[in-house]
């Protein structure tokens, strides 16, 4: 028993530990079995470097982005990872500083502040690249990482080298972006929005088809006080901001040169407002209200009759976002020391568009997850059956510590779990010609505490038990999200 919790003391405190190693294997040892059909890359992004020889980094969400690539093909698994050459990385790497963040702020004066928005505003590419450790997307035949910085950072999807800033080729200008852009199967576009702060503070909602750099605007929605909105949701005809209370003061965010997170503030008295946009019209046809909630992760929306399906990973209040600090993280030893979030569902009945209606939520799990998936091509924007998650187990509740599938129709769920281990973000990849909603495999980056090593799991999805693992060299620290595609 107490190696047992020994080991699990070291597995959380790795989890959060950096990674300095950059390795290229073209074959990774394997146990088990790949699937043959399994052929594509997975990129995974996340915060891997926490410190400089003189200074640490204090939350989680301000370590340094690396990007891995996972590469199957007939059975095989290719390996390669790399930091982003980032402005924030080249800075630590050469002085030996650390940049500001989301939580960390390095002083300037409000004169470059002031330089650098007017800058911006006026379409400047100052080249500046962010700490972009959030997600990947592809976007105008380019693969590119993301965070809430309005600017991504393009990487080569082979070499993994950084080439540089993503602009735009248009005028639209925000302060605030949103690392989750939502994909409109149909349009063949994504969707996103950027908060811009100022005498007026607006959300900028757009969209931008997945081979082109010009977006172009669906609504401009003026706000007296905006919130952080991780992620969004989108039904085939609508567009659903949830404004949490954890209200953004937008004149420190612009002239008091403090990290976003210093302006956020929680004010649950608001209650969280639903804003029903329509896709195509632009117009806001309803708003909802619910009592206080915060959620970093939209899961699904869906339109059904007069209604609309949002499912949040949601919490009574933003607890994950407070206790991300690296800290406390490193030594958690409950559950409650690395909070995961319900699985609401929201239903907003649109045949009352003119009342502000107060709406409540269900529960569709019993399990505390986050992280959560389903199979994006077939279930996107439409009803669907299940989920996968990373969420608590009860024998190892200090951190993560398993995989879960959920059936949302009937409450039920299996696990994937495993002593010492810490699973990431699941990841849904459908089998060719899969007939099911869940015809097809799960893959997750595992930290194995014991063998301070990770390994790239692959689930059968319908059964949710194990098909083979790949023993990476290293440990790969707890990571957010990404991306699989077929052609690489
Ligand atoms: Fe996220």
């Amino acid at each position: 028993m107490l190696s047992t919790m020994s080991s699990a003391q070291l597995g959380v405190e790795l989890a959060f530990t950096s990674l300095n190693s950059e390795v290229e294997i073209d074959d990774l040892p394997i146990e088990g079995n790949i699937p043959r059909w399994l052929k594509g890359s997975l990129f995974r992004n996340g915060p891997a470097k926490f410190e400089t020889g003189q200074a640490s980094y204090n939350h989680w969400f301000d370590g340094l982005a690396m990007v891995h690539r996972y590469s199957f093909r007939d059975g095989q698994i290719a390996y390669r990872n790399r930091f982003l050459r980032t402005s924030p990385y080249t800075q630590m790497m050469s002085t030996g500083q650390l940049s500001s963040g989301f939580e960390t702020v390095q002083p300037t004066s409000l004169g470059k502040r002031i330089l650098k928005m007017s800058l911006e505003m006026l379409g400047q590419k100052t080249g500046q690249t962010y700490n972009t450790n959030v997600n990947v997307i592809c976007l105008a035949d380019q693969f590119m990482a993301l965070t809430e910085q309005p600017v991504p950072t393009v990487f080569d999807p082979i070499t993994l080298e950084t080439r540089g800033a993503f602009y735009f080729d248009d005028t639209l200008f925000g302060h605030l972006s949103c690392g989750h852009p939502q994909y409109d199967d149909q349009q063949q576009e994504y969707i996103n929005y950027v908060t811009c702060f100022g005498p007026i503070n607006t959300y900028n909602l757009y969209r931008v088809k997945a081979t082109s750099r010009q977006r172009s605007l669906i609504a401009r929605i003026p706000v007296r006080s905006p919130c952080y909105m991780h992620s969004f949701a989108a039904t085939e005809n609508f567009i659903i901001l949830v404004e949490f209370p954890l209200v953004v003061k937008s004149l420190p965010a612009i002239f008091g040169g403090k990290a976003p997170m210093q302006c956020l503030s929680w004010e649950p008295r608001r209650g969280t407002n639903f804003r029903v946009i329509h896709k195509h019209s632009g117009d806001q046809v309803a708003r909802f209200q619910s009592e206080a909630c915060f959620a970093f992760h939209h899961i699904n929306a869906y339109e059904e009759g007069n209604e609309i399906v949002v499912d949040l990973a949601a919490s009574d209040q933003p607890d994950l976002m407070y206790k991300s600090y690296l800290k406390p993280l490193k030594s958690a030893t409950r559950s409650k020391d690395h909070p995961l979030a319900e699985y609401r569902r929201y239903r907003l009945p649109l045949q009352k568009p003119s009342c502000k209606a107060e709406v409540g939520y269900e529960l569709l799990s019993e399990q505390l997850i986050e992280m959560v998936c389903i199979n994006q091509g077939r279930c996107r924007s439409r009803d669907y059956r299940y989920a996968y998650a990373v969420s608590h187990n009860r024998n190892w509740p200090t951190l993560v510590g398993q995989l879960v599938k959920i059936d949302v129709k009937n409450c039920s769920d299996q696990a994937w779990f495993e002593p010492n281990t810490y699973p990431g973000e699941p990841l849904f990849v459908a089998a060719p010609n899969g007939t099911a909603e869940d015809d097809g495999v799960i893959l997750s980056v595992v930290l194995d505490a014991a063998k301070e090593r990770s390994f790239l799991l692959v689930l059968h999805a319908q059964s949710f038990k194990e098909l083979g693992r790949a023993y990476l060299p290293h440990h790969v620290p707890l990571e957010f999200h990404g991306l699989f595609v077929e052609e690489i």
